[in-house]
Parts: C-alpha cells; sequence; structure tokens
C-alpha cells in the first residue's frame, strides 16, 4: 500500500483551489438514477468514492463517465435491483442506491453496509423511513431486501435523529412516491440543500430543503439535468487549519464561507485572521494560538467531519481544552495514532481532554478513516522531522490532489508506492 511522507516544519503559504463536494457528489450522482434522460454533473472530485459511485452505476445499468471533473450520464439499461457485497463494501454512502432503485423499481436489494470504521453506523432511520413510505423489509443472507408491492406512498416520517444519509435517501424515494411525503427532523447540511436544488432542477417538487421541515410533492417523471456541485466544506476547514498549524497563510479560492462558518468562528476564537468573500477565504497566523473547545454537532454546529483535525492543531497550542463527540460514537482511533506523535490526549467516553505539547515529532503512523488521515498529514506538517503515514488509501477516498495541493503549499511531502 502507498504512503505519505512528511518531513515537517514548513510553514504553508499560498493558494489553493478547493475542489468540489464528496459528500454533494455522492448523493447526486445516485439521483441520475431517476432519470433515462442524460444529465451532466460538474464539479465532481477525483476521488475514489466517486469512482466507486461510477462503477455501481455502471453495474445498475446506469451508463456513466467522468470526463475531468464532469461525469456525464446517458440512456440506462434495465436496471439491476441488486447491489453486491464487494461494491457495497467499499463505501457506506452505498447505501444511497436504495432510495433511486425504491422509486424506478419499487424493489431493492442492497448488501449490509460496510465504509468506514467510525462506530456501528447502522441503517435503522433508512430503513424505518422506507417502511411509512409503504415498504416490506426483511433482512435475509446479508441482504436488506426492501420491496413496495403497490408502489411508494408518501407519509408523514419523523426522524429519531437528522441523519444525512437517511435524508438524503427519502429525498430520492420521495420523488415518484403517490402524493405528498413531510420529513420531520430531516438533516439541514449544505449538501441536502444541493441535492433537492438539482432534483428540481429536475422537475421534482421539493421544499423545504436546509430546514428540519422538508415536504416532497410525488411526480411522474424528472428530466435530464445539467448541475454544478457545491464547494467542499470540510475540505476548505481542512486546509484552513493546515495553515494554522504550520504558522502560515492560505487564501482558499472555489469555496462558500457560509458553509464553514461554524469553523472558521472558531478558527477567529483561537487568533487566526480570517477575511472573507463571497467565494473565497484568507487565513494568517498572526500570532500565538489559544486552545478552544469544540463539540461537535449536525449543520450548522461545528462538524463531526472536522474534529480529528481540530485535534491535530489543539495538541500543539499552550494550554488545555476539550473535544466532545456528539454525532459518532467512535470517533477518536486516531487518538492513538496523535499519541505516537508526540500528543498529551486522554480520552473520557464522549470527551477527549488535551494538553498542548511543545512539538510533534515525526513518527510512522497508520490512518484508521478518511479524516483521521487528514489529521494525521497536519500533524506531520507541523512535526519536526520525517512522517510516514500508510493506509492512505483512506486519505485517496475524500481529499483530491492532497499532496499536490499541499507540495504548492510549500509542504515537503511525497507519495512513495509500496512494494508490490
Ligand atoms: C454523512 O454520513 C457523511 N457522509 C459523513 O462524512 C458525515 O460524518 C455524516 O454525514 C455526519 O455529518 C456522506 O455524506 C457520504 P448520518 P451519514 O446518517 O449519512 C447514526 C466523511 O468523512 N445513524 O448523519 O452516514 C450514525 O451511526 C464522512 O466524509 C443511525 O444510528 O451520517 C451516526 O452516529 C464520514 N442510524 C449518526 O447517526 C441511521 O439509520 C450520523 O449519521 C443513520 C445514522
Amino acid at each position: 500500500m502507498d504512503k505519505i511522507i512528511i518531513n515537517g516544519g514548513k510553514k504553508l503559504r499560498g493558494e489553493v483551489n478547493i475542489s468540489g463536494s464528496k459528500n454533494s457528489a455522492l448523493p447526486i450522482l445516485f439521483a441520475t438514477l431517476l432519470t433515462d434522460e442524460p444529465c451532466t454533473i460538474e464539479n465532481v472530485p477525483s476521488l475514489a468514492d466517486i469512482n466507486t459511485t461510477i462503477a455501481f452505476l455502471n453495474f445498475i445499468g446506469k451508463r456513466a463517465v467522468k470526463n475531468g471533473s464532469n461525469v456525464s450520464t446517458s440512456v440506462s439499461a434495465k436496471y439491476k435491483h441488486i447491489a453486491p457485497y464487494d461494491l457495497v463494501r467499499k463505501m457506506r454512502a452505498s447505501v444511497l442506491i436504495m432510495g433511486p432503485l425504491l422509486a424506478r423499481l419499487n424493489r431493492v436489494d442492497v448488501s449490509l453496509p460496510g465504509g468506514c470504521a467510525i462506530g456501528a453506523r447502522p441503517i435503522d432511520i433508512h430503513l424505518e423511513a422506507f417502511k411509512k413510505l409503504g415498504a416490506d423489509i426483511e433482512v435475509e443472507g446479508g441482504y436488506v431486501k426492501t420491496v413496495a408491492k403497490k408502489g411508494l406512498e408518501g407519509n408523514e416520517i419523523k426522524f429519531r435523529f437528522p441523519s444525512v444519509g437517511a435524508t438524503e435517501n427519502i429525498l430520492l424515494a420521495a420523488v415518484y412516491a403517490k402524493g405528498k411525503t413531510k420529513i420531520i427532523n430531516a438533516a439541514k447540511e449544505p449538501e441536502i440543500i444541493d441535492l433537492a436544488d438539482m432534483l428540481n432542477k429536475m422537475g421534482s417538487k421539493i421544499s423545504g430543503a436546509g430546514t428540519k421541515t422538508i415536504t416532497i410533492e410525488g411526480v411522474e417523471k424528472l428530466s435530464g439535468v445539467k448541475h454544478s456541485v457545491i464547494p467542499d466544506r470540510i475540505e476548505a476547514a481542512t486546509y484552513l487549519i493546515a495553515a494554522a498549524i504550520t504558522r502560515g497563510e492560505i487564501l482558499l479560492k472555489d469555496v462558500n464561507p457560509k458553509h464553514l462558518k461554524a469553523v472558521t468562528d472558531k478558527l477567529k476564537k483561537c487568533g487566526m485572521k480570517i477575511e472573507e468573500t463571497e467565494n473565497t477565504i484568507f487565513a494568517k497566523w498572526v500570532k500565538d494560538l489559544k486552545p478552544c473547545d469544540i463539540s461537535t454537532a449536525v449543520y450548522p454546529g461545528f462538524p463531526t467531519d472536522v474534529q480529528a483535525q481540530w485535534m491535530a492543531l489543539m495538541c500543539l497550542l499552550k494550554g488545555k481544552c476539550s473535544i466532545r463527540e456528539n454525532v459518532f460514537e467512535n470517533r477518536f482511533l486516531h487518538v492513538a495514532e496523535l499519541q505516537r506523535l508526540g500528543a498529551d490526549l486522554t480520552v473520557d467516553g464522549k470527551f477527549v481532554y488535551i494538553k498542548g505539547v511543545e512539538r510533534f515529532s515525526g513518527a510512522p503512523v497508520m490512518v484508521s478513516d478518511l479524516r483521521a488521515g487528514a489529521a494525521l498529514a497536519l500533524a506531520g506538517l507541523a512535526a519536526k522531522g520525517r512522517s510516514s503515514i500508510s493506509r492512505i488509501y483512506h486519505l485517496d477516498r475524500g481529499y483530491e490532489f492532497l499532496e499536490k495541493k499541499l507540495k504548492d503549499l510549500g509542504a515537503d511531502i511525497k507519495r512513495v508506492k509500496s512494494e508490490k
């Protein structure tokens, strides 16, 4: 497996173009299954998860091809209704195949999900919601078999937790359901708004996306669409923290500052200089930063996907602070690896207590999940000496052109191909 080698201690300085959002592109690509007309999706990042999704679409029967950052889909063969383990195990977001196939075929058999190492990550909220729309569900032979004998019927669905994936799955399923569907306690992330915008451009009647109550009026048919994916707010937050941890300065371009206000507010509170325009964020380290507690929350709170990166930064600031992880029940896998670099961290349930240390010393570390990998890369950038980061296939799932973007910012970083 490939490794990344970083010789740390260099200040990052320069500009970086933020890529399209992975977590918006994935549901949007699955949404192309809802029409047989051609679609063009723009600003799609080149990532392993995107390739997995494109392979998935082609397996199901939807012709999808990526050219640069554009994905074009065209007429489809008769869709398969089975999502096999070897595709689903690679990416938890594969569960989003359920909504479109239920909408089109009134049935789908999907292998139980795999994906990230962060906690159990069940899909009970998705399944409860499909039942409310008239589907019957049975789990057999490692597959979740879902059938809507009389087709999907609109209904009122109340989520016990504002799950991002479940909100997306119900949007994808309800567009063809008979009558009106109402999601109460829906996720409000920008990626939900982006998906709803695209579906409405295709002819859906969705209102309230971005609020906690979303209404979907079922329609007969959806047309093809041309849609550009919103910028990746998690990638953007990661590069801002890279500037902070290396005491450098960075200009993010093609970003929507409104989507990461919780992170920039915290960075300002720590002492970073932050200036924003409509589509750029400039961040500069101007003085020793003060540690700041964070408590992760659903949007618009501090994103759980930035928790690991924030932890890496807090480890190097004089003083103490705490991190509370409220969204996932086991998202501290990066703690042990940061401790190998010299971090002073104590885990207690949902909390991690941090005592700042003088410096990290470079060491070989291993990535457990996508955002933990980002935290280790940031720590390597700040560490004195050489860090080697293995299992970086996790990083390739979510960060487009990572080494190139960091090298252009002045980092001493290279990818070492594994000996075959
Ligand atoms: C999406 O995952 C993102 N992935 C995650 O980003 C992100 O961390 C998460 O939302 C929260 O913001 C994509 O968009 C592809 P959830 P998702 O359903 O939809 C529990 C990254 O790094 N839950 O909102 O899976 C679940 O276990 C990835 O890019 C249930 O219990 O997140 C978790 O504790 C990591 N039952 C919490 O809810 C369910 O049926 C949030 O999950 C569904 C979720």
